[in-house]
């Protein structure tokens, strides 16, 4: 039997939804419904290897060719900007990239330079660049709503799903910036290497989605 196909998938809500579209397809995927603290998982008879990953190192390993495939947000794969193939819009994990400031607050009024808070620096970066506008931007590993509320920035540029986070801390959007999805995505040897498979694959997942 040839090697498995590698795919890392985002642990969490991600996780969870490749394994129910895995299911869907008829692939067995018990051992990650039992799969304890292990971390690499045979999935399809065999077939399919899943390795468990934070978002950022799925784009790493699928990057570096460790894993053939990946599933993970568009967010980080805007983020992480990393040489990878974006194959497939999975149509799960759906929310977007807004920036938002505190109710009330003329984000866009007034002069001098803003302040913005972000777990996701490149993107903000490049929201802004987009519209000309130069901004300091200070990177933020938690709780980003924080950083107005402790009046360290003008603004946070972040991922909104239902919006309570933002209403319940007296935040609001002031720009939507993009949508965002879980996306199937490719290393580019692989890409070539094992395109049957891959290609048979995704034919399989369109079906689904
Ligand atoms: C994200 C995001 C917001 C929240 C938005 O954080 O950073 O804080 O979800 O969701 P809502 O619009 O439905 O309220 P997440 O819960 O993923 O936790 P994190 O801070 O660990 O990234």
């Amino acid at each position: 039997m040839n090697k498995p196909l590698r795919i890392a998938l985002t642990k969490g809500r991600l996780e969870k939804d490749t394994v129910k579209l895995f299911e869907s397809l008829g692939f067995d995927c018990t051992s990650v419904h039992e799969k304890g603290r292990r971390l690499i998982l045979p999935v399809a008879d065999g077939k399919i290897e899943v390795v468990l990953a934070k978002a950022n190192d799925v784009i790493t390993y699928v990057e570096h060719g460790v894993c053939d495939l990946g599933v993970v947000g568009k967010d980080t794969i805007l983020e992480m900007q990393g040489k990878i193939f974006e194959l497939l819009d999975l149509g799960f994990g759906r929310c977007r990239f807004a920036l938002a400031a505190k109710k009330g607050d003329k984000f866009f009024g007034g002069y001098g330079v803003k302040t913005i808070a972000s777990k996701y620096p490149n993107v903000a970066r490049n929201f802004f660049e987009s519209k000309g506008m130069d901004v300091e931007i200070v990177k933020i590993e938690g709780s980003v709503e924080l950083a107005p509320l402790l009046e360290l920035s003008d603004g946070i540029v972040d991922i909104v799903e239902t919006g309570s986070t933002l209403k319940e801390n007296g935040l609001e959007v002031v720009e939507d910036i993009v949508n965002i999805s879980a996306r199937l995505v490719a290393n580019m040897v692989s890409m070539k290497l094992r395109q049957k498979e891959i290609q048979e694959l995704v034919e399989m997942i369109k079906t689904k989605i």
